[in-house]
């Protein structure tokens, strides 16, 4: 499909079947994500699959917005190793981490995939319930599986501000 038509049929799916993802289709999901670009290319992110009935459980009891997905992408990074920007002292691996989770949303949709990325969890209580290494930051988590016969984009997925209040020419 057209890049760009794939860009605007993608939705925030937010109800799942509970088909299973394959494996295959899995792998080329976290390729995806392993192509994003990264600042300085130091690629300071890490993609946590939790997938295990008992990860789900522990996932699903934490994180509301995990939709009951069969699949879901923990993604995280470590501003330790990633780039800081010198001129502000910002670090990247936020952004490093919304790339490449925008990279796996996209291979997702192509694949007839659904996905919903998600910021709305109690972080540290995720980062405790799972051990994760201290420092590592959680930044997303990205929900995937079939989308539910009966899913449909939000009310207000197709509204977008025209390019002209978005967009500057200097
Ligand atoms: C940084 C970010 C955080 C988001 N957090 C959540 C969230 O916690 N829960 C949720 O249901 N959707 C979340 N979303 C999905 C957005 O609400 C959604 O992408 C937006 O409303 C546009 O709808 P669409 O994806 O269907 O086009 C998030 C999206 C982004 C980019």
């Amino acid at each position: 499909m057209d890049l760009t038509r794939l860009m605007a049929e993608r939705y925030s799916v937010r109800k799942y079947s509970e088909k299973p993802v394959e494996e295959a289709d899995l792998e080329a999901v976290l390729e995806a994500g392993r192509l994003a670009p990264t600042a300085k290319n130091l690629q300071p992110q890490r993609v946590y699959v939790i997938q295990s009935p008992e990860a789900l459980a522990k996932a699903r009891a934490l994180i509301p917005s995990a939709f009951n997905a069969p699949v879901l992408l923990l993604c995280c990074g470590t501003p330790e190793a990633c780039w800081v920007n010198p001129f502000t002292g910002h670090p990247s691996d936020e952004t490093d981490v919304a790339i490449v989770a925008t990279h796996m949303m996209l291979k997702a949709a192509q694949l007839g995939l659904g996905t919903c990325y998600v910021c709305w969890m109690d972080t540290p209580k995720v980062h405790r319930a799972f051990g994760l290494p201290a420092e590592e930051r959680i930044h997303c988590l990205l929900t995937l599986g079939h989308p539910a016969q009966d899913a449909l984009p939000s009310p207000r997925h197709a509204e977008r501000r025209p390019l002209a209040e978005t967009v500057a020419r200097l």
